[in-house]
C-alpha cells in the first residue's frame, strides 16, 4: 500500500484568492524520475479546478487540526502568506511547505491523479510529536467528509471510538476542533444546511 500523508492543499482560485482544502498527498516519481507529489481530488472539486486552472499549489503540513476540521465545516479562512516561487498561497501556520507545479493530469471521470513537480520545500516550526486526539480529529473529519457514504451506525461506533483519545489526550485546540465535528454530524442528521464544507 502508498503511504499517504493527509495535508492541507492551497490552490489559487480563478479570482485569485486561496482556496483551503485537506488532502491526501503521495510521493510519485515523475517522468525525469525525480520524486513529485500525486493528489488525487474527487470530482466536483474546487481544488481540482483550481489545480487545472492555475497549474500550481502547495502542500501545508500543520499540526493545528483546527484547519483540517475547520474545512470541512465551512471554516476556510486560516491565515495564508505568499509562496516563493509558485503563484500560489500557503497557510502561514503550516510547520512545513512544499511549493508545487503541476506536472501531468491522468483524467477520471471520478478522480483525476495530478502529479505534481516540487519547486520549493522549507520548515518553519519543529514537530512537537504525535497526539492522538490530533488524529482522532483526522479520522473524525474524514468521517464528515464521507455523511452521505455511510450507515449512521458505522459513524456512531466509529466517533465512540475516537472519542476516548480525545477524552484522554486533548488540549483546547482538539476539543474545538471536536466539536465542530460533532456539531456537523448533528447538522447533517437534522438535515439542517450551514456550516458544511
Ligand atoms: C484528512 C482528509 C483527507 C482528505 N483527502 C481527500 C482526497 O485525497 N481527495 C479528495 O477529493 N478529498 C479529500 N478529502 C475531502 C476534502 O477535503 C473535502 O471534500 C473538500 O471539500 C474538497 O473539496 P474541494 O476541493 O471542492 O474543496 C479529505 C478530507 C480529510 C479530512
Amino acid at each position: 500500500m502508498p503511504l499517504i500523508r493527509e495535508c492541507v492543499v492551497v490552490t489559487r482560485a480563478a479570482d485569485g484568492s486561496a482556496h483551503i482544502a485537506p488532502m491526501g498527498a503521495r510521493s510519485v516519481a515523475l517522468v525525469d524520475g525525480s520524486q513529485g507529489v500525486l493528489l488525487q481530488p474527487f470530482r466536483p472539486s474546487s481544488s481540482l479546478d483550481n489545480l487545472l486552472g492555475a497549474r500550481c499549489a502547495t502542500l501545508n503540513h500543520v499540526d493545528d487540526v483546527r484547519i483540517i476540521a475547520g474545512c470541512l465545516t465551512g471554516r476556510r479562512n486560516w491565515p495564508v502568506v505568499p509562496a516563493e516561487r509558485v503563484r500560489c498561497e500557503r497557510l502561514a501556520a503550516a510547520l512545513a511547505h512544499q511549493e508545487l507545479e503541476v506536472e501531468h493530469v491522468e483524467h477520471d471521470e471520478l478522480r483525476p491523479r495530478i502529479r505534481l513537480r516540487v519547486r520549493h520545500s522549507a520548515n518553519h516550526l519543529p514537530f512537537a510529536g504525535f497526539n492522538r486526539a490530533k488524529a482522532a480529529v483526522i479520522e473524525a473529519a474524514i468521517l464528515v467528509s464521507r455523511l452521505h457514504m455511510l450507515t449512521a451506525e458505522k459513524v456512531d461506533r466509529e466517533i465512540d471510538y475516537l472519542r476516548t483519545a480525545i477524552d484522554k489526550t486533548a488540549g483546547p485546540e482538539e476539543l474545538e476542533a471536536w466539536g465542530w465535528l460533532l456539531e456537523a454530524i448533528d447538522a447533517y442528521r437534522r438535515g439542517v444546511p450551514g456550516r458544511r464544507a
